[in-house]
């Protein structure tokens, strides 16, 4: 009961939970969030110890005066935080930070992998993918094979294992490595990561884990048993996905996977020496990889984020969330005419907080149009970087529609039901954001002709209001933030 209470104490602690709109209808109502698996809210704790590490901020590169240390210092820190959230042996693994995704990580990882073993060719990439974890390995890789997903659509469940073990067995000697995602950013629908590496390593395939929609939701450890069969061989994130806007990407990485090759991106801080006639790589982990000056202070946040939900417990930050995730299936799933995409059975395929629907005889850009405009609930829709698993997911529908291809409209009408609307949530999330969306949905369904007369359809499969339109520098403008902070002398020294 009491650890319940302390998770729910620290839910309001996040910056723009009080963020208001005025609406097409005239009303001034509070936002919903539920597009956490875009990105999350920030983390008000965390932000403020970045914040007061700006105090002292100097660079890392500098090393005698006392802020360098502090700075220094608290970069190896932030290293440290990322390796133990993962429960990463520091004598195997590295932690670096990258780009401001999980993608620079990924681009490092599939060149890194596809250049340790050019005589094996081929990358095993899961259908679910989005475009971060599949696009590296078909540039880099000599051949990307996809593997399938168990069920039919639109009930897709999770990566098929043993479709898998015969991939692996029919190129046996191939496969350099697996790609997967902890879980989907489209459906939220979990893998079984240790499994899957364990038949990878069976075959001596590398597995790259893409957990950028997971660690914000439940806890994962390199290994789940200990096992280091079991063990996976990168695990990579973002930051922004995980209450820490503005800090850099993230990969746990065994060394093997790089000691043996030059970094890609070289300049200060990777190497010993420099000569005019060369240059000496460190063998120091993780400088080796961050060449350059480094995103200290988005780092620092990201470590006190992580600080922050292991003292809560990723077991009870999952567990609170499930219970979310239960109200807005059961909700959704009792209004006729939604569709709800990927496996319900969460006994049988587990999801994180994170789910994609459409509604019927509406499109997903007009249902996230009017959710937003009418019901003040901020979601994402169309394809997510995930076309071919969205794709996938459709496929029934798109087949139904059954569009002659030679009509002018065709590509136009196919783009706009080429999509889902998708609603993901974050530790923030509350009840009262779950039924605002719900009574959208409900709305939307009872009235569609109604909210349809309203928009337009543009140029980017997308739905404009005809008449309701605010421009956003009526709502944010830097400039005049800057106006207000220096009391308007900005504006009087013009
Ligand atoms: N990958 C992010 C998403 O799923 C941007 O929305």
């Amino acid at each position: 009961m009491q650890k319940t209470t302390r998770i729910g104490a620290f839910q309001p602690e996040f910056v723009g939970l009080d963020t208001c709109y005025r609406l097409a209808d005239g009303r001034f109502t509070r936002r919903h969030y539920l597009d956490s698996a875009a990105s999350t809210l920030a983390l008000r704790g965390a932000r403020q110890v970045a914040d007061e590490l700006l105090r002292h901020y100097a660079n890392t590169h500098s090393q005698l005066h006392f802020s360098a240390r502090i700075v220094s210092e608290a970069y190896g820190w932030a290293h440290a935080r990322m390796l133990e959230f993962v429960s990463a042996d520091p004598g195997c693994y590295t932690a670096f930070f990258a780009g401001s995704g999980c993608t620079a990580a990924l681009n490092r990882l599939a060149r890194a992998l596809a250049a340790s073993r050019p005589e094996r060719d081929l990358a095993l990439v899961s259908l679910m993918e989005h475009h971060a974890n599949d696009l590296p390995h078909r540039k880099h890789a000599g051949q990307v094979l996809h593997v399938p997903l168990v069920g039919e659509a639109p009930e897709l469940g999770r990566v098929d294992l043993a479709a898998l073990e015969r991939l692996l067995e029919r190129h046996r000697g191939r496969v350099n490595c697996v790609a997967v995602s902890a879980a989907s950013n489209v459906t939220g629908v979990i893998n079984p990561v240790h499994d899957i590496a364990a038949l990878a390593h069976a075959h001596d395939a590398w597995v790259v884990v893409d957990a950028s929609q997971y660690l914000a939701h439940a806890p994962l450890a390199i290994s789940d048993t200990g096992a280091v069969e079991r063990a996976l061989d990168a695990v990579v994130f973002s930051g922004h996905k995980l209450y820490a806007p503005g800090s850099p990407g993230v990969a746990v990485t065994r060394r093997a996977l790089l000691e043996n090759q030059e970094p890609d991106e070289v300049g200060g801080g990777m190497v010993d020496d420099v000569y005019l006639s060369g240059y000496r790589v460190t063998d120091r982990f993780p400088d080796r990889e961050e060449a350059g000056t480094p995103n200290i202070i988005g780092a620092v946040q990201l470590g006190a984020v992580v600080k922050l939900l292991q003292r809560l417990g990723m077991k009870r930050v999952h567990a609170v969330e499930q219970r979310r995730l239960q109200r807005l299936l059961t909700g959704l799933s009792a209004v006729p005419g939604v569709r709800i995409y990927g496996d319900l059975d969460l006994e049988r395929t587990p999801r994180v907080g994170t789910v994609a629907f459409n509604l019927a005889g509406l499109e997903h850009g007009l249902a996230t149009a009017v959710l937003n405009d009418y019901h003040n609930v901020a979601v994402r829709n169309g394809c997510f970087c995930a076309h071919p698993y969205v794709r996938e997911l459709l496929k029934p529908e798109l087949w139904a529609l059954d569009l002659d291809p030679d009509a002018a409209d065709a590509a136009s009408l196919l783009e706009r039901r080429q999509g889902m609307v998708r609603a993901s949530l974050g530790l923030y999330t509350t009840d009262d954001d779950i039924d605002a969306l719900l009574a959208g949905v409900r709305d939307l369904l009872a009235r569609p002709d109604y909210y349809r007369d309203l928009y337009e359809p543009d140029a980017s499969a997308n739905f404009q209001h005809r008449t309701f339109k605010i421009p956003v520098e009526a709502l944010f403008d830097p400039e005049a933030e800057l106006e207000r902070i220096f009391d308007g002398q900005l504006r009087n020294e013009k």
